[in-house]
């Protein structure tokens, strides 16, 4: 698959099979994302690999009571607040894994260089016939002591990416893009 195909059609997954994901394709899939470009090549990340469904329900329990407790009443809709209410409802969609990038840096630009490197993961995840999805659920609790503690994280670490990963049961149909707003300024 070319580059062009992988960002055009990688999608957020929102349904996985069960089957796991081997060592040797998430370090590939990480090999990928190192290969972003950071400020100063400061390189201020650090991957946690989250594969025990266990943890993986528990932190879906912890991030949407945490998201219920601390979301400020105006930017929690009804239907927000019934999701995160739902105890049916798993973050991760139940995927078999989930990598989470962190920054080990608090310069100035580590949150950036993580995103970069999340993009790199998810279109190689993309290329290999892998699904992903950011979940932003989960990062509020993930930077709490508890969730640092869950992921093993030293407190000098911020979670700034949570993406699940997985073989998906279908690709989804491309979400419409509105057009791109483009201001061309004349030499
Ligand atoms: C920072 C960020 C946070 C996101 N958080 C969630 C999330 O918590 N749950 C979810 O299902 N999707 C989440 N998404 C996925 C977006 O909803 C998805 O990328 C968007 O709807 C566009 O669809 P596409 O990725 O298929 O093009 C997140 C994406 C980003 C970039």
């Amino acid at each position: 698959m070319d580059l062009n195909e992988a960002i055009a059609t990688r999608r957020a997954v929102r349904d996985y099979k069960p089957d796991a994901i081997d060592d040797a394709t998430i370090r590939a899939l990480i090999d990928a994302a190192i290969q972003a470009p950071s400020a100063m090549n400061e390189q201020p990340w650090t991957f946690t690999v989250v594969r025990s469904r266990p943890l993986l329900d528990r932190i879906s329990q912890e991030a949407k009571a945490h998201m219920l407790r601390t979301t400020p009443a105006g930017l929690l809709s009804h239907h927000l607040s019934d999701i995160l209410a739902d105890k049916s409802f798993q973050i991760f969609y139940h995927a078999p894994a989930l990598i989470v990038i962190s920054s080990r840096s608090e310069g100035p630009w580590a949150i950036i260089d993580c995103t970069l490197a999340a993009q790199n993961l998810m279109l190689a995840a993309r290329e290999r016939g892998l699904g992903s999805c950011w979940i932003g659920f989960a990062q509020s609790w993930l930077g709490t002591p508890a969730g640092r503690e869950a992921l093993k994280l030293p407190p000098s670490c911020v979670p700034v990416a949570p993406i699940i990963v997985g073989y998906p049961v279908a690709f989804p149909a491309t979400v419409a893009r509105k057009p791109a707003e483009i201001n061309w300024i004349a030499a």
